[in-house]
């Protein structure tokens, strides 16, 4: 959607002020160092192994940010206690601690962990904390509407008390409990929520319950007497090969009715949470906005749960709708950029109500239709330019957006690549900040970008959002992965469509394989999740993505670099419970043709660690052996890292060491890392680094670095 240029006065309505947003960023302060109780110092992110393990830090809180609302907050892992100057704080949610700090005294904050377990390199994750500022007003608010939605996390009680009769037949007694979660059972009626694949048959006391495809509920009891034995039994029917272990959980019905309202209020409470962080007034709403986090103060059981949901929905659309009365926006996604080129760039940006936005770049204003998505096109730039954009929504301007346009004479460029950020929200915007202390031109992300692609709350919360640190001033592309597809499995992807102005200017190809240039390089990226072969995803020859392909390589063979991005490895080397070693289609019928035309690099992602193979010529296309081309994995943008070498492939060279097929068991190899890419290249230099991430935020020095000249 191009915007055409045109200049405009911008007028605000009577005894309106304008006012700027605030960045979520400016009272943060990350919690990294910690002393243990024998007075040794621990840096956030080391890997602690099984021990019983008190921490403590003591806060000092700067003068400036005294006048906030300070909020700390601690992500944990099972039986973690939290004490703040003396006081146990509970966890809301099963995984967060919420808590107000006073900022008039210097917080001593302890963490107990008694239970944590070292997973190969992954740290425990208790000792991700911080402490953010908030505006004076909102910090009750938040505090209460993060720790309320605490019981609605629920997924039933897990019962593991059985018998297995046989690879085929999995039975027991159930003994009714009294409380689900901290929740009592008050007579409700309960659900057996079974796992049988690929179909099993459930017998509750004796008589047949229901048949289930995979996953599914039956009725476990109509209503609940806690201390009740209910037998069952759960038998496997289908294929052998496919049988796996059954599994089963008690779920109140009560519970089922208050996921979907949950699901409402949970997606809701993460766009007001944007307005309280960014807009510099939201303490004026601050107390409308209470009422919805009183409204589940203090549930006891889960039909009050229900009822409570359905309170704090009512009063959440009281609170938009006097929010729209009072005619104001802000941005469920800040202004971020697209498809740089000498002359021009896009800006797409989300607003919570519809308007007609506004983007401001030097003395020339652009408008965007009516709507909450928007996408406008600043043109008529000069190449290897430096420019400044902003813009508005509502009474709010964003913060000043820089940008360098690439000059095509340049022999120099500089850029990121990271992937597999999906997942860990958090972890993800570690990697971005570290990515952007980096300065990169452009960024490209390998894919996995979103858990599942259909989920829309998602692709702001886990891939837009996190991405803010990088993205305003940084254009960004995306080689899309199969989580994207989650949901719109082999079709196309509109939410991914949406949110990306990838540019398509090489005919033929789409949002989903494209090409550009940039300095000295040509990226080609690629969608190898629209078609399925006999042993996996491919690029099928003769489809209209292959012969986009050749075409491409073909029409930039004069570039001095070219570099080719796709979700899914040809070559892999590790995973995570179960062999992976890549993808058979790619490696048979995309790889001959990468080799033939001699690219660089392949980046790709998938496997969530870092893998490196270096060339080792000549490359045989009758076997398959040897490579001209670099193969670079770079799954390490905040997804869970994986743990296991299942293969050792000639073409890779880290990780180095041993694979072991046979086991699904961790390794502690050291590749796998949170991580991101850095290629800086000079004429026919290439420099390479691939920069670790500390869990806990922050660098975590050099993973891997090499050269390559031509
Ligand atoms: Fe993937």
């Amino acid at each position: 959607m191009a915007i055409g240029m045109l200049t405009l006065a911008v007028a605000s309505a009577a005894g309106e002020a304008d006012l700027v947003a605030r960045d979520e960023t400016d009272g943060r302060i990350m919690l990294r160092e910690w002393s243990t109780s024998d007075g040794g110092a621990v840096r956030l992110g080391e890997s602690v192994g099984q021990a019983e393990f008190p921490l403590r830090t003591q806060v000092e809180i700067p003068p400036s940010l005294r006048v906030n609302d300070l909020l700390l907050y601690v992500e944990l892992q099972g039986k973690t206690s939290v004490f703040v100057d003396g006081v146990e704080t509970r966890p809301g949610r099963g995984d967060l601690i919420v808590c107000p700090i006073d900022a008039e005294k210097p917080a001593s904050i302890r963490v107990h962990e008694p239970y944590s377990e070292g997973r190969g390199m992954t740290p425990p994750r208790f000792r991700q904390a911080e402490i953010r500022a908030y505006l004076h007003g909102t910090g009750r608010v938040i505090s209460m509407i993060e720790m309320s939605r605490g019981p609605l996390g629920l997924d039933g009680k897990e019962i593991d008390s059985w018998d297995a009769e046989s690879l085929q037949q999995w039975s027991g007694e159930i003994e009714i409990p009294i409380a689900i979660q901290g929740l009592q059972l008050r007579g409700e009626k309960l659900l057996l929520k079974v796992r049988a694949y690929p179909e099993g048959e459930v017998l509750i006391g004796g008589a047949a319950a229901g048949r289930i495809r995979g996953k599914g509920t039956v009725v476990l009891c109509e209503q609940a007497q806690p201390g009740r034995k209910v037998p069952f039994k759960i038998t496997l029917r289908g294929r052998k090969e496919e049988w796996l272990t059954a599994r089963a959980r008690i779920l109140p019905q009560a519970f089922v009715d208050a996921e979907k309202r949950k699901i409402a209020f949970d997606a809701a409470w993460m766009r007001w949470r944007r307005l309280f962080a960014q807009h510099p007034e939201a303490d004026r709403w601050a107390k409308q906005a209470m009422a919805s986090p009183l409204a589940l103060a203090g549930v006891k059981d889960y039909p009050e749960c229900r009822e409570g949901l359905a309170r704090a929905e009512r009063a959440l659309e009281e609170f938009e709708s006097l929010l729209r009365r009072e005619g104001e926006n802000f941005f469920i996604v800040r202004p971020y950029l697209q498809d740089i080129r000498p002359d021009s760039v896009k800006v797409l940006w989300e607003s919570m109500f519809p308007y007609e936005g506004l983007l401001e770049c030097g003395s020339a204003s652009h408008r965007t239709p009516m709507g909450t998505l928007h996408e406008a096109t600043i043109s008529g730039l000069e190449p290897g330019r430096t420019y400044t954009y902003r813009v508005r929504c509502g009474r709010l301007w964003s913060r000043t957006g820089t940008f360098r346009t690439p000059d095509p004479s340049s022999k120099r460029a500089r850029f990121a690549v990271w992937g597999d950020n999906r997942t860990d929200p958090l972890m993800h915007e570690r990697v971005v900040i570290e990515m952007a202390t980096a300065k990169p031109d452009i960024a490209v992300n390998v894919g996995d970008v979103v858990t599942t692609g259909e989920n829309l709350p998602e692709w702001v919360d886990e891939y837009l959002e996190p991405l803010r640190f990088l993205g305003r001033d940084v254009a960004t592309y995306i080689a899309i992965g199969n989580h994207e597809y989650g949901g719109f499995e082999l079709g196309p992807v509109p939410p991914f469509e949406a949110r990306v102005a990838h540019p398509t200017t090489s005919p033929g190809s789409t949002e989903y394989c494209y090409s550009f240039d940039h300095g000295p390089c040509h990226f080609i990226v690629l969608d190898p999740n629209q078609a399925k072969g006999l042993k996996g995803l491919r690029i099928p020859p003769g489809s209209a993505q292959y012969k986009w392909l050749l075409e491409d390589l073909d029409r930039s063979k004069g570039a001095r670099w070219r570099f080719a991005f796709f979700h899914q490895p040809p070559y892999s080397e590790c995973w995570s419970g179960g062999y992976y070693d890549g993808e058979v289609h790619l490696r048979e019928e995309i790889v001959p043709i990468l080799e033939q035309a001699r690219i660089d690099i392949v980046f790709s992602g998938h496997t969530h660690d870092y893998e490196r193979g270096l060339p080792h010529p000549p490359y045989d296309p009758a076997t398959g052996n040897g490579n001209f081309v670099t193969y670079i994995i770079t799954g390490g943008g905040g997804s869970p890292l994986d743990d296991h070498k299942y293969r050792d492939w000639p073409q890779i060279d880290i990780p180095d060491h041993g694979a072991d097929p046979k086991s699904d068991d961790p390794d502690g190899g050291m590749y796998y890392q949170y991580h991101f890419c850095l290629i800086e290249i000079d004429g026919d230099r290439l420099r390479f680094t691939a920069h670790r991430v500390d869990p806990g935020g922050g660098p975590g020095g050099i993973l891997d670095s090499f050269e390559l000249s031509k």
